[in-house]
């Protein structure tokens, strides 16, 4: 086996198991990426802070760049916008491959981290952004690229739906829940993202553009968070048959007569709604997450599963580690995969809150 190096940034929540699976899988990983997956370090803040699994101490460093520089494989899991992009720039300049679970800054600087990775012929995969350990931005940009996309529904936020859920079932105190949404490493490391639907409208805009093969900004992304929702408005919602939660909707919209050049318009919204008790989406509890497909041909798909957590994050980064891997051993990147976040191969003439 050829071996690959590979870079680790952060080792909270979702990095400290990414690690743990990278140093007690490795066997397994060689067999089925084809390459030796050597972890040659692990870029934290604090050596010293506590981990939710044991590490190496000899892995962890504070010196990100000095890590990031000879590496075949970035994985950025630090989250946030700085240094997470500096890092993920100069590994893609120094021809690394990156896996990133980072929705915030694919929603706000994807174009120039995906130009970046044009220029050198590498790769960005980041399967675990959107939805946790479900498989949707592949299915996305592979399975369904034959196929025309008209509707996106789902939910996206683990977090979210944890809270409301239990609010719910329990009567539980929204501070508490969140507080235990938060120790089970389900939240952002600032939780207002979870709550006011910021990531949530992050990862619809990944999902919109992915799937309508545009670019959808996030300020064209509607957004309504849940910090609103009281115990009252849960249990009037239940007495009339119907469950909150914080839905994620992409679609196609019918012409109105007043569409870009292209006829076509795509409104991409995130808000709480009421769902009836008997709709699938009323029966996905706790940090679970569910996205509805509706393309032309294929019909209606769902895709359902854990939407945050660190173990069952690291699944789809890993899954992201052995595809690239397979990459850099059949030659290079590129390799039957675009890495681009979105083909702009047919524009969308424009975006819209309407709906
Ligand atoms: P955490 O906040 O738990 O961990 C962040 C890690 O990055 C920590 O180890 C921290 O170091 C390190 N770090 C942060 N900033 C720096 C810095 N400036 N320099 C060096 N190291 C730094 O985050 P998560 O694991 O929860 O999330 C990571 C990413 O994955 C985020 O982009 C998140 O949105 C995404 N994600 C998270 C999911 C989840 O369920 N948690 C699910 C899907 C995606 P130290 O430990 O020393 O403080
Ligand atoms: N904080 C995010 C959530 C993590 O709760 O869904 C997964 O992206």
């Amino acid at each position: 086996h050829r071996r690959l190096r590979v870079a680790l940034l952060g080792a909270g929540s979702v990095g400290s198991q990414v690690a743990h699976l990278l140093l007690t899988q490795a066997a397994e990983l060689a067999e089925r990426s084809g390459a030796d997956l050597e972890l040659a370090g692990i870029a934290v803040r604090d050596v010293d802070a506590p981990r939710d699994v044991d590490l190496p101490r000899e892995l962890l460093t504070t010196d990100a760049e000095g890590l990031i520089v000879g590496s075949d494989i970035v994985i950025e899991l630090m989250g946030g916008i700085e240094p997470a992009r500096a890092h993920i720039l100069t590994a893609l300049n120094s021809g690394a491959d990156v896996v990133t679970g980072n929705k915030a800054l694919l929603a706000t600087h994807g174009a120039e981290i995906f130009d970046a990775a044009d220029q050198v012929g590498a790769s960005v995969s980041y399967e675990a952004a959107v939805a946790g350990a479900i498989p949707i931005v592949r299915p996305l940009k592979d399975s369904l690229a034959g196929d025309r996309v008209v509707r996106i529904m789902g939910i996206v936020n683990g977090t979210t739906n944890y809270i409301l859920d239990r609010m719910d079932k329990e009567g539980a105190d929204f501070a508490d829940v969140l507080a235990q949404a938060q120790a089970l490493g389900y939240a952002e490391a600032d939780p207002t993202a979870d709550v006011e639907a910021y990531d949530a409208a992050q990862k619809a805009a990944i999902l919109a553009s992915l799937a309508f093969h545009t670019s959808v900004p996030l300020e064209a992304v509607h957004r309504e968070g849940i910090t609103s929702i009281d115990k009252a408005m849960i249990d009037g919602a239940r007495a009339a048959g119907y469950v909150i939660k914080l839905l994620a909707v992409c679609e196609r919209l019918p012409a109105d007569g007043d569409q870009g050049e292209d006829g076509e318009e795509i409104s991409v919204r995130v808000y709480p709604a009421l769902v009836g008790r008997d709709h699938p989406l009323a029966s996905v509890h706790g940090a679970n997450n569910a996205v509805f497909v509706e393309a032309e041909a294929a019909g209606a798909l769902m895709f359902y599963g854990a939407g945050a957590g660190g173990i069952q994050t690291a699944s789809a980064v890993l899954g992201d580690v052995v595809s690239a891997a397979r990459r850099h051993i059949a030659g290079g990147v590129g390799v039957g995969e675009s890495p681009r976040m979105s083909v702009p191969v047919a524009p969308i003439g424009r975006i819209t809150t309407r709906y």
